[in-house]
C-alpha cells in the first residue's frame, strides 16, 4: 500500500500541472501539515527544500516519508548548509552543526596561505572544506575511522585538492607529515556516554554512535588527539578542538599535560566552545 505522503504528492502534482512535474515554488500545504504533525518545527522551510530537491512526485513522496520517519533533513536532502557551503552528507554520516562554525572561524584566523591543515575526526569533511573555502590555498588532510564518512569527505574536499584517509586518528597519516601541521582541527565525539540517551532522536537513531560517544566523561578521543598532537604540529602550529562548555576546563588540562598553552574561545550565540593551544615557547 502507498503511504499517505506518496498519495498526496502524486495527486498534488497532477492537480497543479496536469502532468507528473512538481511545482517547486509553493510546497503543497499537505506536505507542510504532515511534516508539522511529525514534529518538524520548521515544516514550511523543510517542505520547500524537499519539494525543490525532488525530481518527480514519487521521489518527493519517498523523501517526505523518510523525513517523517525521522531521518535528519540533511541526510534526506543529501546535503547540509555549513559556513555558506553545501556539504554532501550521506545517510549515516554526522550532520555538521552550526556551532562548529566557531571552530572554523578560530582556525581560519590562524591559517596562513599555504598552511598544512589536518582535520581529525573529519566526518563529512565540512570543517576542512570550509577552511579551504575561506580563501587561503591550503594543503588539506582529513581522517575519519568510518568508511562512509571518508567517502563523503572525499567528495567534499575534492574541489580543494584535499585528501581524506580512513583510520584511527593519526594512524593512516604518512610519517612525512610529522612536525609539519600548521593547523590541527578536531571536532571529535565529546558527548559523555551517559548523556547519549538525552540527545535528540535524530542523532541517536541516525548518526553513528562512534560520532557522538566520547566515553565516560566525553573526553576519551580528545585526550588521545591532544596527547599525540605535539609530534605532528609544526613548531608554531596550533591545535583547535571543539568541546562542550562543561568539558572545556578538562580539555584545557589535557593541552597543558601535552606541553601546549591553551586558551578557550566561546560563542554564546552558537553555544560553542573551542580550546586552542600552541606549544609553550
Ligand atoms: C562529532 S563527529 C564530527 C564530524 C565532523 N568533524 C563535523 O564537525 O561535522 C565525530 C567524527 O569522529 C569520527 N571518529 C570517532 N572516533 C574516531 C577515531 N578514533 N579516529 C578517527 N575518527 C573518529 C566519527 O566517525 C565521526 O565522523
Amino acid at each position: 500500500m502507498r503511504s499517505a505522503a506518496s498519495r498526496w504528492a502524486a495527486a498534488a502534482a497532477r492537480r497543479r500541472t496536469g502532468s507528473d512535474e512538481i511545482d517547486t515554488e509553493a510546497p503543497e500545504p499537505a506536505i507542510v501539515a504532515d511534516l508539522r504533525t511529525a514534529g518538524c518545527v520548521f515544516a514550511e522551510e523543510e517542505a520547500r527544500l524537499l519539494t525543490g530537491a525532488a525530481h518527480t512526485p514519487a521521489e518527493l513522496a519517498a523523501m517526505v516519508d523518510r523525513r517523517i520517519g525521522g531521518l535528519p533533513l540533511e541526510q534526506v536532502l543529501g546535503w547540509a548548509r555549513f559556513c555558506g557551503l553545501r556539504i554532501a552528507v550521506e545517510p549515516g554520516v554526522f550532520v555538521p552543526r552550526a556551532r562548529t562554525e566557531l571552530l572554523v572561524g578560530e582556525a581560519a584566523a590562524l591559517t596562513r596561505r599555504g598552511a598544512v591543515v589536518l582535520d581529525l575526526c573529519c566526518g563529512s569533511g565540512a570543517v576542512g572544506a570550509a577552511l579551504a573555502a575561506a580563501g587561503k590555498r591550503v594543503e588539506l588532510h582529513a581522517v575519519d575511522v568510518d568508511p562512509v564518512a571518508v567517502r563523503c569527505a572525499r567528495r567534499n574536499l575534492a574541489a580543494a585538492g584535499g585528501r581524506a584517509l580512513e583510520g584511527d586518528l593519526y594512524e593512516p597519516l604518512p610519517a612525512t607529515l610529522r612536525g609539519r601541521v600548521d593547523v590541527l582541527v578536531a571536532n571529535a565525539p565529546y558527548v559523555p556516554t551517559s548523556a547519549i540517551g538525552l540527545m535528540p532522536r535524530e542523532a541517536r537513531d541516525y548518526e553513528p554512535r562512534a560520532a557522538l560517544d566520547g566515553g565516560a566523561d566525553g573526553l576519551d578521543v580528545q585526550r588521545r588527539i591532544v596527547a599525540a598532537a605535539p609530534a605532528w604540529l609544526a613548531p608554531d602550529g596550533h591545535l583547535l578542538i571543539e568541546t562542550s562548555s562543561g568539558g572545556a576546563a578538562q580539555s584545557a588540562e589535557a593541552f597543558v599535560r601535552a606541553g601546549l598553552r591553551p586558551r578557550v574561545a566561546r560563542s554564546e550565540d552558537l553555544d560553542a566552545t573551542v580550546v586552542i593551544g600552541a606549544r609553550v615557547a
